[in-house]
């Protein structure tokens, strides 16, 4: 009888993520900038088109965090520049806070995505835990600089970077969170990802709810 042989398959890859801190204080966010446009911490700088890094007033008082670049913000290498960033504008403003007096920010700075082929549209695909907590150093470097007095925590990628994988949107949009993140004492308020109100069934509904959460975050900057 020929043996059934069952392949417990280690793939042949090698394990392509870097796993040591980044050992260096950053003075600045043209330095965090600088050291992340080469990083190499996690595959997804291989098909990206660059790092993205936050873009804002180096003191500003509240952070707005996502997920990562999408195919517009990958392509001109800023965050929040395609249809969620302009929903989010909208949204910020009606709350009453000016959009431009933010520090806008990604989780993952590398833009994660499917492609059926090479000239085919660029499908968004959501980054993994692990790719999340590789990035990780550049968000608390990002944090460390500007130290802001708020952070609005947009989606579930973001929530986990911060507050870990047992976060969930549902159970805490709109309150306040105080928690210690990377050695710092942070206060957050968790929200909708943008892209979710576009998506939603009940845009009207979705983006009604997003502007309440951000009224929270409105409240406690007044
Ligand atoms: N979605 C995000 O989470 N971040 C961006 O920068 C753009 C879209």
């Amino acid at each position: 009888m020929p043996s059934r042989h069952i392949h417990h398959g280690r793939t042949s890859e090698p394990d392509l993520f870097r796993q040591e801190p980044v050992e260096r204080h950053f003075s600045s966010l043209k330095q965090v900038r600088e050291a992340a446009e080469t990083c190499e911490r996690c595959p997804l700088y291989r098909n990206a088109t660059q790092a993205v890094l936050g873009e804002g007033p180096k003191r500003a008082r509240l952070v707005l965090l996502g997920e990562q670049p999408g195919d517009q913000e990958d392509r001109q290498g800023k965050p929040f520049v395609g249809p969620a960033g302009k929903l989010l504008d909208r949204a910020l403003a009606e709350a009453g806070i000016d959009p431009g007096e933010a520090y806008v920010t990604n989780a993952v700075k590398h833009f994660k995505f499917t492609q059926a082929e090479p000239r085919k549209r660029r499908i968004h695909k959501a980054p993994s835990l692990r790719e999340t907590t590789a990035c990780g150093p550049w968000l608390a470097a990002e944090l460390a600089v500007v130290e802001p007095e708020l952070i609005v925590v947009l989606g579930a990628t973001a929530g986990k970077a911060l507050l870990g994988s047992s976060f969930r949107v549902t159970q805490t949009r709109g309150t306040v969170l105080e928690r210690e993140i990377h050695g710092r004492p942070e206060r957050l308020v968790p929200t909708v990802h943008p892209s979710s109100v576009l998506r939603a069934e009940d845009r009207e509904g979705a983006y009604r709810g997003l502007v309440a959460d951000l009224e929270v975050a409105a409240r406690i900057l007044s």
